[in-house]
């Protein structure tokens, strides 16, 4: 029986690591440099999509080294405590403790200067996308407006701290409406809001209009039906979600970026991260991961221009391939320890959700199965690729009035855009 000889070999998959630890586990001196509990952490967690392979799937492990020696550097430096450097898809995350509070420009600087010189490896190897998310070509103070992904809290470090950073790749802030209304709002999501007296207080919801950037804040329990009506259209996303019984403390935050709103055109997809504290009040561990048990449709998808579900998945299968997706979200478990990151555990890779993906593919072959018949595509106005229009100009004497009324739709579009950045730059 003849045997068939093959050199291939399984594509090598990125493990995220506290970079801390792999100092001192390769016999390096690390600076004496923690935060104890009771005094001020930051936690900040910045993302961006500077060049993948192939297509849209993944950095290239260059590209995540190279983030890897900034983010030692920088803890050499005591700039920051500790930093792990993950991937969801074709998205780079940077996940960082300090002390320099929320919107430090020394921390968003190393942010930016990370995802330059990797984005400078994928233009060395011609990926795809090179750069895609760097919209500016000098970092000026802050990189919420220039392209990346932020979401960060400022909080005071409890005796045990257990975090989970959430990171999605082909959607949009959205995403995490619905799990985060879930997780502190919902005692169908966390029977802990009617069994646990400090988790019954309630949360105060920092909601973000995505064109505008106007913020309005609502309190749960009291105001739940208001919170659900906003949260339940793609307009809003939760910027922070505050701790009533410790008033103002941030226990959640998400990246509420619109990179179309901030370039102006279709630049890919807003792929949210979003970072959520549990335990002792807040929600259990298994009440955070719970609100992505199902997988609800998210927009996202093919050409950022589909529904598709939400698939919870391992950090070591977060490839999106089948049509461009389906979307995938991963969870990050960490214990912080005196600033330093324990773990990861790979929260959304447990079998636990093994039928939860099984939906998500049966759904998203559902979906796909549409083509581009509605709602296998988003409404027109919803659309991320700007090619219809130009569609409707070929055939304007077959339907004047479609054409004219998208024109219109468009420039008012671009009017709203142009207004939200002129007002972003006066805040400078
Ligand atoms: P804590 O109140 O210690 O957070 O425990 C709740 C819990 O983990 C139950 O699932
Ligand atoms: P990203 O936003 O992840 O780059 O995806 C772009 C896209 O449209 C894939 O279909
Ligand atoms: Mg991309
Ligand atoms: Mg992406």
């Amino acid at each position: 029986m003849s045997m068939i000889e093959t050199s291939a070999k399984p594509m090598g998959v990125w493990k995220p690591v506290p970079l801390r630890e792999q100092l001192t586990e390769t016999g390096e001196k690390t600076p004496d440099f923690f935060v104890t509990p009771g005094e001020k952490l930051t936690l900040s967690c910045i993302k961006a999509d500077v060049g993948s392979h192939t297509g849209h799937v993944q950095p290239h492990p260059r590209m995540l080294l190279k983030a890897e020696e900034h983010l030692t550097e920088a803890i050499q430096n005591k700039l920051i405590i500790d930093g792990v450097v993950f991937r969801v898809g074709d998205d780079i995350n940077l996940a960082m403790t300090h002390t320099k509070g929320i919107e430090s420009e020394e921390i968003h600087k190393l942010a930016f200067d990370t995802f330059v010189a990797s984005g400078k490896i994928a233009q060395e190897l011609s990926l795809y996308g090179a750069m895609q998310d760097i919209l500016v070509s000098e970092f000026s103070g802050n990189v919420q407006g220039m392209g990346p992904g932020v979401a960060e809290i400022e909080f005071i470090l409890r005796k045990t701290e257990p975090v989970i950073v959430f990171a999605a790749d082909k959607t949009s802030p959205f995403a995490f409406n619905r799990p985060l209304y879930n997780m502190f709002c919902s005692p169908y999501n966390s029977i802990g809001l009617a069994v646990d007296p400090k988790f019954f207080t309630g949360f105060k919801f920092q909601v973000k209009h995505l064109k505008s950037g106007a913020d309005g804040f609502f309190t749960s329990p009291e105001e739940r039906t208001a919170i659900e009506a906003f949260l339940g259209s793609e307009e809003y996303a939760v910027a922070h979600v505050y701790s009533r019984r410790i008033e103002n403390e941030p226990v959640a935050a998400c990246s509420t970026t619109r990179l179309s709103f901030i370039a102006g055109k279709y630049v890919g997809k807003d792929d949210p991260v979003c970072i959520v504290r549990s335990q002792s009040g807040l929600p259990a561990i298994g009440e955070v991961v719970n609100a992505f048990h199902f997988p609800g449709l998210v927009p996202g998808g093919m050409r950022g221009s589909s529904l598709r579900p939400l698939m919870p998945c391992s950090i070591f299968n977060c490839d999106p391939t089948y049509n461009d997706g389906p979307p995938r979200v991963i969870g990050l478990g960490f214990q912080i320890n005196r600033g330093s990151f324990i773990g990861p555990t790979d929260l959304l890779g447990d079998i636990s959700f093994d039928e939860s993906r099984k939906l998500a593919l049966q759904i998203a072959e559902y979906m796909q199965r549409h083509g581009v018949f509605y709602p296998g595509v988003l409404p027109d106005k919803e659309l991320e690729y700007g090619g219809k229009p130009v569609i409707y100009k070929i055939y304007e004497d077959r339907f004047p009035e479609t054409y004219r009324k998208f024109k219109e739709f468009e420039k008012k579009h671009t009017e709203a855009e142009a207004k939200f950045i002129h007002e972003m730059e006066d805040s400078d």
